[in-house]
């Protein structure tokens, strides 16, 4: 592998939801190349299977759990199951989102509490699912995925977008709660990262020379650009890091 080696991972219990594609398929990856017990929760069982191969050849082998994050009862029995097989989890990173656009004006009740259920409620259920037992371990790191989409004032995704803010919060929140149990809680903020769904359900050419324009970085950042600062927060080398948001966005905003 190539970057930074973390050894105190090596071994560590590591929970990633939606790992299955995207940030979290490379997150699965990094995390295993670290040599660290993964454990990966979608619902996207093909290219589960596929970053399993992947992860693999790489590393130590990822357990997947098929789980819908926004159902409540089957995250807590997929988080209880990976705890009685590979003890504690002592990284949990709360990744699964869906940022399908939707128009303001065809919200329902019913669409807008399943767009906060899969963007923003799995991540306060899966930290109250493992904390206790985070804790009895001697703490550890939490680390949610926000996105600097609110923060642009992005349009076009209304329940996606307060999700996102609304992850700052919980993070902070949590980071308060949590931390004489020494568990730190951070959130990332990622800014336009191409994974497979961004380039065939978003991408432009006009859309990619605006983002170059836009950020400092002028080439287009990718999934395994963001692993590295998860593999950080997710380690004892950001022991003094918590309650904080990281940016990370090639300089956009
Ligand atoms: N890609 C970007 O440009 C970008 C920008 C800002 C923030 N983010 C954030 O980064 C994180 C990862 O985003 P991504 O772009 O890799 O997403 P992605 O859509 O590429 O991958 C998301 C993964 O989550 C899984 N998933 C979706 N709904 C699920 C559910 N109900 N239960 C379990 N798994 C589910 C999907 O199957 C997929 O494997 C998200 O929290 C997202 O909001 C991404």
């Amino acid at each position: 592998m190539s970057g930074a080696r973390y050894p105190a991972l090596a071994g560590r219990h590591v929970v990633v939801t939606g790992g299955a594609d995207g940030i979290g398929a490379a997150l699965v990856e990094a995390f295993c190349a670290q040599q660290a017990l993964v454990t990966f929760l979608d619902i996207d069982d093909a290219r589960a299977a596929a970053t399993v191969e992947r992860a693999a050849a790489g590393g130590t082998v990822p357990h997947f759990v098929h789980c819908d994050v926004a159902d409540v009862p089957a995250l807590r029995s997929a988080l209880a199951e990976a705890e009685a097989r590979d003890g504690a989890v002592r990284v949990l990173v709360n990744n699964a989102a869906n940022d399908a656009r939707h128009d303001w004006r065809e919200v329902t009740p019913e669409s807008w509490d399943a767009g906060l259920a899969v963007n923003l409620r799995h991540q306060f259920f899966a930290i109250q699912a493992v904390a206790d037992g985070m804790a009895m371990a001697g703490g550890g790191s939490i680390i949610n995925f926000s996105s600097i989409s609110w923060k642009l004032g992005m349009g076009g995704m209304p329940a996606y977008t307060t999700s996102k803010s609304g992850v700052i919060g919980l993070t902070r929140s949590f980071a308060r709660d949590l931390g004489p149990a020494n568990i730190r809680v951070n959130a990332v903020l990622p800014g336009w990262i191409m994974t497979r769904r961004q380039r065939e359900l978003y991408l432009t050419p006009e859309g990619e020379e605006k983002l170059l324009a836009d950020q400092c970085l002028k080439r287009v950042l990718m999934p395994a650009d963001v692993a590295p600062l998860v593999l950080f927060l997710a380690d004892d080398a950001s022991a003094a890091c918590t309650a904080q948001s990281y940016v990370i966005d090639g300089g956009w905003i």
